[in-house]
């Protein structure tokens, strides 16, 4: 398109395809609009959110705002409105309550997506460690990892203090976590995006891109 190109959809290659062999089998002249119809019904699997998942400092807040100005979509950040409902911050729950508070805290939130539709959602780093979250997200929305080192975590973070699972470990143990957490970003996402070196505007582009028209299908 760019050079000036008319760009054919693959779907319509497809459907031509169809046409002779309807009409082979059948006798009749293929229903052309009504074959396009049902191929492009087929293609929506009804998922109209983007999950951002991934590791502390991967960028999924920056991402999911800079999703929100690019597509209009409503933008939702899991771990704000925890902290809105808490009346407190992500941290001072940790300390007060526990990570397990905490995780059903996320877990009640996360519910909450079966009911929303266009909507990008930044997810807390450690969504993926609850079951429940994981089949919400796979059911109602595109889910993207968004991925990075521990060395652009770390300095993505900085010395905020605002994560309380890094408190008290050093550089190797914030390794551990991470790693420790790839089955489940794997598993739990249909989309990768390395972001090293991306800054949120590029980012949000380049899951635009994957993500139109359902171009993402399990
Ligand atoms: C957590 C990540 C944090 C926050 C909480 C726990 C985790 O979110 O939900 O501190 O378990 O990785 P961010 O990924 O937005 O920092």
């Amino acid at each position: 398109a760019r050079v000036g190109a008319t760009v054919v959809d693959g779907r319509e290659w497809l459907l031509f395809q169809a046409v002779p062999a309807f009409e082979l089998f059948t006798g009749h002249g293929a229903p052309v609009p009504t074959m396009r119809k049902a191929l492009w019904k087929t293609r929506k699997d009804g998922r109209t959110n983007i999950a951002l998942i991934g590791f502390m400092g991967s960028g999924k807040s920056a991402v999911a705002e800079a999703m929100g100005r690019r597509t209009g979509m409503a933008v939702i950040d899991i771990d704000t409105n925890i902290e809105k409902k808490a009346g407190c911050s992500v941290a001072e729950i940790f300390e007060r309550k526990g990570e397990k508070a905490f995780r059903s805290m996320e877990v009640e939130e996360v519910d909450g997506l079966r009911f929303v539709s266009n909507t990008v959602v930044s997810c807390g780093g450690g969504v993926v460690v609850s079951r429940p979250n994981v089949r919400v997200l796979r059911n109602n929305c595109v889910t993207v990892w968004l991925w990075a080192g521990i060395d652009t975590s770390l300095r993505r973070i900085g010395e905020t203090g605002s994560r309380p699972l890094l408190h008290r470990v050093d550089e190797a143990g914030a390794e551990a976590l991470l790693r420790g957490r790839y089955p489940l970003y794997a598993s739990t996402c249909d989309l990768l995006v390395n972001t090293e070196g991306k800054g949120p505007e590029e980012i949000a582009m380049r899951i635009h891109d994957e993500t139109r028209n359902n171009a993402v299908r399990r």
